[in-house]
């Protein structure tokens, strides 16, 4: 855009709202703008829906107003502003078509070419699609400069993330009016660039794929799993609760089209785990059995959780780190005797009964214990918050001592930490998953797709993540990040965890080298 110009008014609330679909993005779509002041105007190719849908819609209203949530009269005056309409023609006066169809491409430019002929020229057509590039679409239309992705989430009235994504052919100045509109409806927009996933689709796909890639290498199980990334992480779902919500086939597909759009690039790859789950029919929550069982009585099972072990006589929290600070707080609130050694190198914690701890590092504790010539090595996965964090994950090295072992666990419960033990591996859950988390994130800076505070609010937004990915990362350490992405290269030798070349440059301008 020209630096001179001035960011585009929002379309003003005079202007007709057309949504098309009226499923449960478009029926969201027409509450929002027919809440923001707009006459909308909704229509469905199926007879009744768009009709079925306003009666809806006007039932939320009265819901809203009953809560106190809208006026009275603001919640009437946004019911009779939706219209259902029975013919296209009847869009002559839109200034806006948001499509909310089937998710196809054909059907799409379809319907956006037939309605060049039938709308003004200066409408914009925003699409809702998921996952379709705005470009093909775009491709279609004789003016596919005024073609813009508007991709709410669901559900659209109360999520507040909105994609505004440009195809190659978009007008940023168009983009921007629709950036400003969003605004004017109370939602978060993002710039986006029209590449697969978008942000938030794509950055999200690491949460899962680590997740799958530990059950199917007998790590931890998905109830453990799932406890670590809330309990730990601060994630409000874990990756097997949330795809057993979203449904498998659904999630399958998405990282499917992800992988096949970037011509099967490794960091994608689909697990073999979830495609057995589907080809179970196992799809989550709609078909009563995902991961988790949901027939009725069926129990739910509980993370792995060490038995209470003897708190050790002989804890020395070491250095200065986020974890070291966190647990001589938690052990001094609790009176448990332990002595301070702020020398600390190498991501060391603690130590007790001979056993050393340390911050995960993308090595296994065993890889680590033979490194660094110390048997009895523990390693310790990252929290979002080490101070409020109820569980936290370990593994231990196959060299170290079972005694050693029995320390590590009973000073890691004195401080109030529930224990997960897990097999020993390159990396823990949550460390694990944040580098990679933080790697597409800064793939997708790379690549022009967003900058880095619309990925960041675009993760926290969209999929309701604790902290943004490279915020997070920045805060544990740019270098430590680094190095577990390392390591985690090194152990797997594959390219799934090369590193973005964003991140490495983050990594050369940080002054002084920093473990969290
Ligand atoms: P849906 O199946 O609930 O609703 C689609 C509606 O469009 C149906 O009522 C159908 O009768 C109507 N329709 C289909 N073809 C049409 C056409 N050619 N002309 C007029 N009406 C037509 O689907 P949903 O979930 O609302 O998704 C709609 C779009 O939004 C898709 O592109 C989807 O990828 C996207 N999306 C979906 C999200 C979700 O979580 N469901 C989130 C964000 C985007």
């Amino acid at each position: 855009m020209n630096p001179s110009h001035a960011t585009p008014n929002a379309l003003s609330a005079s202007t007709v709202i057309a949504v098309i679909g009226s499923g449960a993005m478009g029926a969201g779509i027409a509450q929002v703008a027919a809440a923001a002041g707009h006459t909308v105007k909704l229509f469905d190719n199926r007879a009744g829906a768009a009709e079925t849908a306003i009666a809806n819609i006007r039932g939320q209203f009265t819901r809203l107003a009953e809560k106190g949530k809208l006026s009275k009269d603001a919640a009437q005056s946004a019911a009779q502003r939706l219209v259902a309409v029975i013919r296209e023609d009847e869009l002559s006066d839109a200034g806006l078509v948001i499509e909310a169809i089937v998710e196809n491409l054909q059907a799409k430019q379809t319907l956006y070419a037939n309605l060049e002929d039938v709308v003004g020229p200066d409408c914009i057509f925003g699409t809702n699609t998921s996952s379709i590039s705005v470009t093909a679409i775009g491709s279609a239309l004789k003016h596919p400069e005024r073609l813009v992705g508007m991709h709410f989430f669901n559900p659209a009235p109360l999520m507040a993330l909105v994609e505004i994504v440009s195809g190659l052919a978009t007008e940023r100045r168009i983009a921007d009016i629709l950036f400003a509109t969003a605004l004017a409806w109370g939602k978060t927009p993002v710039h986006a660039r029209s590449t697969p996933g978008f942000i938030v689709n794509r950055v999200a796909r690491p949460y899962y794929s680590e997740a799958l890639r530990q059950v199917h290498e007998g790590i931890a199980n998905c109830a453990t799993l799932d406890a670590l990334m809330r309990e730990a992480g601060g994630f409000r779902m874990g990756p097997f609760e949330l795809i057993d919500m979203i449904g498998l086939d659904i999630n399958f597909a998405v990282t499917q089209s992800v992988w096949n759009a970037f011509f099967n690039d490794p960091r994608f790859t689909p697990s073999l785990i979830q495609q057995e789950y589907v080809a179970a029919g196992w799809l989550g929550r709609k078909s009563g059995r995902g991961f988790y069982d949901y027939a009725a009585g069926a129990a739910r099972p509980e993370p792995a959780t060490e038995a209470p072990l003897t708190i050790p006589a002989d804890i020395v929290v070491l250095g200065t780190s986020a974890p070291a600070e966190a647990l001589a707080a938690r052990l001094a609130s609790r009176e448990v005797p332990f002595r301070r050694d702020n020398r600390a190198a190498d991501g060391v914690i603690a130590t007790t009964g001979g056993a050393v701890l340390s911050l995960c590092d993308g090595r296994s504790a065993t890889r680590r214990a033979s490194n660094t010539g110390i048997a009895s090595t523990v390693v310790v996965d990252l929290a979002l918050d080490y101070s409020q964090a109820a569980r936290v994950a370990i593994a231990a090295a196959m060299q170290c001592a079972p005694r050693a072992l029995e320390a590590a666990i009973g000073l890691l419960q004195a401080a109030g930490y529930k224990v997960s033990r897990l097999k020993d591996a390159p990396g823990l859950p949550v460390m694990r998953t944040l580098a990679m988390l933080a790697n597409e994130a800064a793939d997708a800076v790379n690549q022009g797709v967003a900058d880095e505070a619309g990925v960041n609010t675009a993760m926290c937004l969209g999929v309701g993540y604790p902290r943004g990915p490279l915020e997070w990362a920045r805060g544990v350490g740019l270098p430590h990040i680094h190095r577990v992405l390392d390591n985690l290269a090194e152990s797997y030798g594959e390219d799934r965890y090369r590193i973005s070349p964003y991140l490495q440059q983050l990594l050369f301008t940080t002054v002084s080298v920093r473990t969290p």
